[in-house]
């Protein structure tokens, strides 16, 4: 038995409006949930057991996974009342684990889309003899991330989290390896942050923390540049995933999709369950939620468009993401980093908004 914990509980806070009501792995990448496609990877690197730590909207989870015999996982729930942060989230759910004390059991940040290989890195750690051992990846700018330095044999040195001016851009990539006893060892009970408190302690008091650099694929899809991109990736077939509903290539489309054969949908778009692409438009390296509309003419650009949410005749996005139900009249412009709530209405005429202020 391999056994792993996603760790789930967070708001999202930097993908709302989408996340006002849908916790971020459970937002519809490449026409499944984000968790689905890191479900179904844990599930081909041969973990069977699967505990999800959750706190937001965490009914959510379970009425869509259940028990995880679809994804050939058997699936527990532990939530917390209070958000415990990702050291306090691993703790909690200690009781729901099976492993004895030396044995390996995965932690994964649920909001990371990868190639890695997980079953190479509890072979590197069980021989090792680690007490934990982390997946590291390289980033052009490690400042939004765990700066992790290791030493000549890949012990890890330092553990500094989204520092201002950090010693390396190999960072954390949101998958450990956590031999069971050094969880059980985590306070009970209250908030504790992995990255700034447990690895720093455990560094000061000499435990045994491996580096694993593997150059795969890998994306934290937190934010609504990275979001449109992981699934942009996933379509253009540039990360592979065993839950993909369809076939793939220029674009995915899903079940009552309907794309008018004068428009253009490509770059690795989705076209959600029943969206509508009218007339003429063009619709590139974007996702289209289930139920949305493009009227004829538009142009949609590396956007998200929300659930129900309808984008108006000669309107342009770029960058812009749009809220479930939201109405976007004819002819506007929502360029870079627009964000419009659900169930807004923007009236027809050629709006522009081009800052991060929300038009609620
Ligand atoms: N159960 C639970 N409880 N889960 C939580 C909580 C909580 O209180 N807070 C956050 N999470 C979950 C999130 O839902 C997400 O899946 C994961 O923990 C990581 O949280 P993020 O909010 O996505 O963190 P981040 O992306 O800023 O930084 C983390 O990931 C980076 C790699 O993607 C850190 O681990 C960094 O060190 C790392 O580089
Ligand atoms: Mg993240």
């Amino acid at each position: 038995m391999t056994e792993a914990v996603l760790l789930v509980g967070g708001r999202g806070t930097r993908l709302r409006p989408l996340t006002v009501t849908t916790p971020k792995q459970m937002l519809p990448v490449a026409g499944v949930p984000l968790l689905t496609h890191v479900l179904a990877r844990a599930a081909a690197a041969g973990i069977d057991h699967v505990v999800l730590a959750t706190s937001y909207r965490a009914e959510l989870f379970s009425a869509h996974f259940g028990d995880g015999a679809s994804l050939g996982l058997d699936i527990d729930y532990v939530t917390e009342t209070e958000p415990l942060g990702t050291g306090g989230g691993i703790r909690n759910v200690a009781s729901a684990l099976r492993s004895e004390p030396d044995d390996p059991v995965v932690i994964l940040n649920g909001d990371v889309l990868s190639d890695h290989d997980v079953a190479r890195q509890i072979e590197i750690h069980q021989q090792a003899g680690a007490d934990v051992t982390l997946h590291l990846t390289e980033v052009s700018d490690a400042r939004a991330f765990g700066s992790v330095p290791v030493d000549a044999e890949g012990w890890v040195t330092e553990f500094l989290e989204k520092s201002p001016d950090p010693p390396t851009n190999r960072v954390n990539a949101g998958c450990y390896v956590f031999a069971r006893r050094v969880i059980d060892a985590i306070p009970a009970g209250r908030p504790v942050s992995v990255e700034r408190e447990t690895f720093p302690e455990l560094l000061g008091r000499g435990a045994r923390i491996l580096g694993q650099v593997d150059p795969a694929y890998w994306l934290d899809l937190g934010s609504p540049e990275a979001f449109v991109e992981g699934s942009v990736d996933l379509v253009l077939g540039r990360v592979g995933s065993p839950a993909l509903p369809g076939p793939t290539g220029q674009a995915l489309l899903l079940d009552g999709a309907r794309v008018d054969p004068s428009a253009t949908v490509s770059g690795g778009t989705t076209v959600g369950r029943g969206a509508h692409v009218g007339p003429g438009s063009k619709v590139l390296a974007s996702v289209l939620f289930d139920g949305s509309q493009v009227a004829a003419s538009a142009q949609v650009h590396r956007s998200v468009v929300g659930a129900g949410a309808r984008v108006g005749t000669g309107t342009v996005l770029d960058g812009a993401v749009i809220g479930d139900g939201a109405v976007i009249g004819d002819g506007n412009e929502l360029l870079a980093g627009v964000r419009v709530w659900p169930q807004a209405v923007i009236a027809d005429g050629a709006l522009r908004f081009s800052s991060d202020e929300s038009p609620r």
